[in-house]
């Protein structure tokens, strides 16, 4: 038998036009969530429990307008996100600022408007999509890997701080998902990088690995146990092989990891 869900049954998902937030919207809803799918273009729905909403999470008062049209409020999903690629020295600065404004600013310009709306509930919680780039650095993904490790702290730290108030915070890590992320992955490398070649064959790698990766559904899946749980865990990597993956990067020696990473990517 199913738990009871200890949250109000309405959830914010952002990032839900694609991909994991996308699955993740209509999982809800299919299990009788009310869920405002939040995206820079949301497409229409037949779904009763599906609400598109416009918001783009770099622009507080797109935000604050997709506010205004929710009453209340027990989840937010953060899914929106997408990827640069560029080597750590050659990528342009306003490329890296770029990455950073939506993977990282993006969630915290969406939980300073929608955390006073969880507060009134006496639990609610937030759920944040990390990566496994957040634990293990890739190669030319250096400032797609830094804005998922600035969540990772972020995460715990709000965990810590409005967990008095009954707000429960869990980051997901996926690792290789066959979405639309690889197709709206930017390329930053200027053409006469000396790096160019290398970033060039790493990337078209990374987007092997995720287009024969898992599902959205997988990620979806892991977000939905979470709403039926009181008190989540800090953080969950997606699958047993990327679940290997963290422990073995948390207790091998960083030497061994950064070769292992680097000969997978680079040879
Ligand atoms: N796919 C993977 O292998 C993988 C692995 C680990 C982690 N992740 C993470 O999973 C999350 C979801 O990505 P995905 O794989 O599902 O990719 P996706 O299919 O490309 O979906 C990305 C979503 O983010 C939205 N988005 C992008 N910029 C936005 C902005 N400024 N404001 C609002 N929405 C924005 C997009 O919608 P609009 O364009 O309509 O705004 C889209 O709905 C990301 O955080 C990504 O880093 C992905």
């Amino acid at each position: 038998m199913k738990k009871n869900c200890p949250y109000v049954k309405s959830v914010l998902v952002t990032g839900a036009s694609s991909g994991i937030g996308k699955e993740t919207a209509d999982l809800f809803a299919m299990n009788g969530f009310q869920v405002y799918a939040a995206s820079r273009h949301p497409g229409k729905t037949e779904n009763p429990n599906i609400h598109p909403v416009e918001m783009d999470v770099t622009d507080e008062r797109s935000i604050e307008k997709a506010a205004a049209g929710i009453p209340e409020l027990g989840i937010i999903i953060h899914c929106a996100g997408f990827g640069v690629s560029g080597s750590a020295e050659m990528t342009p600065s306003d490329r890296a600022r770029a990455q950073m404004e939506t993977n990282y600013f993006g969630v915290l310009n969406v939980n300073r408007v929608f955390l006073p709306l969880l507060r009134r509930n006496s639990r609610s919680l937030v759920l944040i999509t990390g990566s496994v780039a957040g634990f293990i650095s890739i190669p030319y993904q250096s400032h797609y890997s830094s804005s998922k490790y600035a969540l990772e702290a972020y995460s715990r730290a709000l965990r810590m701080e409005a967990g008095q108030f009954g707000v429960n915070v869990t980051i997901v890590e996926p690792g290789d998902t066959k979405t639309g992320f690889t197709k709206a992955r930017t390329s930053d490398e200027p053409e006469n990088s000396p790096y160019i070649k290398q970033c060039q064959d790493s990337v078209a790698h990374m987007a092997h690995d995720e287009q024969t990766g898992r599902p959205a559904n997988s990620v979806a899946n892991v977000f939905l146990k979470l709403a039926f749980r009181r008190n989540p865990p800090v953080n969950v990597a997606v699958g047993f092989e990327y679940k290997a993956i963290a422990l073995l990067a948390r207790i091998l020696p960083s030497r061994l990891v950064t070769w292992l990473v680097k000969s997978i990517y680079i040879g």
